[in-house]
């Protein structure tokens, strides 16, 4: 049976922090399936998610969530036990990725670099001292299983911390702190498990903040990254390797900081990147010659 002949659900939406940025990425893919004349329809996440999945009869999953509950495993779980078939990663890779403390373990261990980090559970806030860092001001803090740049602050004088770790705390019951990595924002796109750009972000901001992301005009995209050759292969060979060390499938955004050493710290792989027209990725896409409807259904022929 051919995949046009299956009924898709596009899963948007949900509980999370970046629902709203959910709903456009949904948006957008159901309009590309729509126009590709598959036999799409929208699915709102909710808690009775798998009573819509079974009474719609849905074949294949479009995951279009983000964060909480669609990124991070939980919703891969269900649709592997309803035995339904879904695009990105699994559970495992969907966990680790949106896990920052446990996915740096493994980058570590396939040497990518990434940013030193001090790891601190809501249990311990009371007893923490800023002594136990080991690393010198100034600081990002942030949440450790968030997305969008929720949460997250960059301190700079000891006054700011106690405020930072409110804030990321009220995200999330376990926060990051970390050295703050002065650099260019380098990203790659991986698609069908081969690294297809590299872009950069400029932005108006302090850093890729919320608003840097989702105000038209806070941030430019460049593409493809002004980097010299030999940088650009070197970020293209670590995005891939940072998707596959995870064991992500089909596709991810992997997120990077090149440092002022010329070193590129790895912050994240994003298993479930923005895909709006405009989000990075459909634009990475775009610039190697793949239109936002070609993107949508290699990442929908992914999922058989
Ligand atoms: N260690 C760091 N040094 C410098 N900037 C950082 C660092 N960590 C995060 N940032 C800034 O914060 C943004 C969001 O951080 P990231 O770890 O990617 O979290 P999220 O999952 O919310 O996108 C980054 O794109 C970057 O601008
Ligand atoms: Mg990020």
């Amino acid at each position: 049976m051919a995949l046009t002949d299956k009924k898709i659900g596009v899963l948007m939406g949900g509980d999370s922090a970046e629902a709203e940025v959910s709903l456009k990425t949904g948006a957008a893919i159901l309009n590309a399936l729509v126009k590709n004349r598959y036999h799409a329809v929208p699915l709102k996440m909710s808690p009775d998610i798998w009573r819509v999945l079974e009474k719609e009869s849905i074949e294949i999953v479009f995951n279009g969530l983000h964060g909480k509950g669609g990124e991070d495993g939980k919703i891969q779980g269900l649709l592997e036990s309803m035995k339904i078939p879904y695009t990105g990663s699994g559970i495992l890779a969907s966990a680790l990725g949106m896990d920052k403390a446990a996915s740096r373990k493994i980058f570590i261990y396939h040497q990518i670099p990434v940013p030193d980090f001090y790891l601190l559970r809501r249990d311990q806030k009371s007893r923490f001292k800023t002594g136990a860092v080991s690393f010198p001001l100034p600081w990002v803090v942030k949440p450790c299983h968030e997305g969008s740049s929720v949460g997250v602050s960059i301190v700079e004088t000891g006054d700011a911390i106690t405020p930072a770790m409110e804030e990321a705390f009220r995200h999330d019951e376990e926060i990051l702190i970390e050295p703050y990595i002065p650099g260019r924002e380098i990203q790659v796109g991986i698609l069908e498990e081969k690294a297809l750009g590299v872009i950069e972000i400029k932005t108006k901001r302090k850093f890729y903040d919320y608003t840097a992301k989702y105000v038209s005009g806070m941030s430019d995209h460049i593409f493809p990254a002004p980097l010299p050759k030999a940088l650009y292969g070197r970020v293209m060979a670590l995005g891939l390797l940072a998707h596959q060390a995870l064991g992500c499938r089909g596709y991810s955004r992997v997120d990077f900081i090149l440092g002022k050493d010329q070193q590129f710290y790895l912050l994240e792989v994003n298993t479930l990147p923005g895909m709006t027209e405009t989000s990075l990725l459909p634009e990475i896409a775009r610039g190697a010659g793949i239109s936002f409807e070609q993107l949508v259904e290699r990442i929908l022929s992914c999922a058989i």
